[in-house]
């Protein structure tokens, strides 16, 4: 059982892609926050998970399920280690696709110290039947099996130790409610802020033994995609600029320089990024259009579009949803140096902005 993702997920190549380790699975682990003092931002939810952690503690019980959510990369796993850590209890780590059967969650459950941490990634693509089995073992941590087959066939409850099921998922909207309604600690996390990057950039820098200056820090913090792992990975290939080009220190130059030649624009969308807005803008006027046809356009499967680009390009204000469908905002057009329709739909939904 492990949440490290397999090779072949991490394929695709994209220096911004969030989702993908690349391969750098040891540095990360290096660069793991471990415990609550070491973790940069989500402020309000690391104040709220320490309350809960602080009382459960005092209690002598186990903390209430967690479910973490949000986009990939911002923290969720490195979040449910600290949880653990915190509480001081062991951690078992498995993801959604890897129980398959009844049988597999419920040797994974009878296995648990009481007080144990279960984290559970991508738990919205669990099998029905392990979720269903989840239920009565989250809420009266018990299991019930039924033995033989027939009229003959008997259910027995087993009782399990307490537990804290900690789910990670990129997408609550996928979850189903009775799943979701079993968690006690809802928490959704938010991208990042560029001084919260900074300071991922500076504590990661330190540990890396690069160097890098303020302006350098701020230059890749501002284009990282609020993400903590997409800042790691950019501070990583920026330092190989900086080390065969340059004088060894990352300087706001330099980071430029280098972000411009791995395709990261100044706005931190990469080429991926573009190209759906490109497609937005000059196949279909601006919008609006629906997540199929762009994923047909750009040939990206519908949930990476939904889950890793499109809450990016709507924080940073280049695409709305909209119930007919995504629209591109002015600032898209500007972006792209494309000039907008002056009949399109852009006017009745922006106005003259
Ligand atoms: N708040 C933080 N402070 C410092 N570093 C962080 C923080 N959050 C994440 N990181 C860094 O980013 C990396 C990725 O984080 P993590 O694996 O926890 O993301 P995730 O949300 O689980 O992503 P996924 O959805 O892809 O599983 C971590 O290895 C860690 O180095
Ligand atoms: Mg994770």
């Amino acid at each position: 059982m492990t949440t490290e993702r397999k090779d072949a997920e991490m394929a695709g190549g994209r220096i911004v892609d969030p989702a993908a380790a690349g391969g750098e699975n040891t540095v990360d682990l290096s660069l793991r926050p471990k415990r609550f003092g070491e973790f940069i931002g989500q402020a309000a939810i690391v104040a709220n998970l320490r309350t809960y952690i602080e009382a459960a503690i005092g209690r002598g019980e186990p903390l209430d399920h967690v479910l973490l959510s949000g986009p990939p990369g911002l923290g969720k796993t490195t979040l449910a280690h600290i949880i653990a850590n915190e509480m001081g209890v062991g951690i078992r780590t498995t993801s959604g696709p890897a129980i398959e059967r009844k049988g597999d969650i419920a040797a994974i459950l009878t296995a648990l110290e009481p007080g144990d941490v279960l984290f559970i990634d991508e738990i919205h693509r669990l099998a029905r039947v392990v979720e269903e089995l989840l239920y009565s073992a989250m809420e009266d941590f018990a299991l019930d099996i039924i033995l033989g087959q027939g009229p003959s066939a008997k259910s027995i409850r087993l009782a399990l130790p307490r537990f804290t099921l900690v789910g990670a998922t990129t997408r609550t909207g996928l979850l189903t409610s009775p799943l979701r309604d079993r968690f006690g600690v809802p928490l959704r996390l938010e991208y990042y802020g560029t001084e919260e990057l900074k300071e991922v950039i500076r504590r990661s820098s330190a540990a890396l033994s690069i160097s890098v200056d303020e302006a350098g820090a701020g230059e890749i913090a501002r284009r990282s995609r609020g993400t903590p792992r997409v800042a790691n990975r950019l501070l990583r290939r920026v330092r190989d600029f900086a080390q065969v080009t340059g004088d060894g220190t990352i300087t706001r130059e330099l980071a430029d320089h280098a972000l411009l030649r791995m395709e990261v624009d100044r706005e931190g969308l990469d080429v991926m990024d573009r190209k759906i807005l490109r497609v937005l803008l000059e196949k279909f006027g601006g919008g609006p259009v629906g997540v199929e046809t762009i994923s047909a356009s750009v040939s990206e499967e519908r949930d990476t579009i939904e889950d890793v680009y499109e809450p990016f390009l709507i924080q940073r204000g280049f695409l709305k949803r909209t119930p007919r469908g995504r629209v591109a905002t002015p600032a898209a057009w500007k972006h792209l140096g494309i000039a907008a329709p002056k009949t399109s739909a852009q006017d009745s939904l922006f106005g003259d902005t």
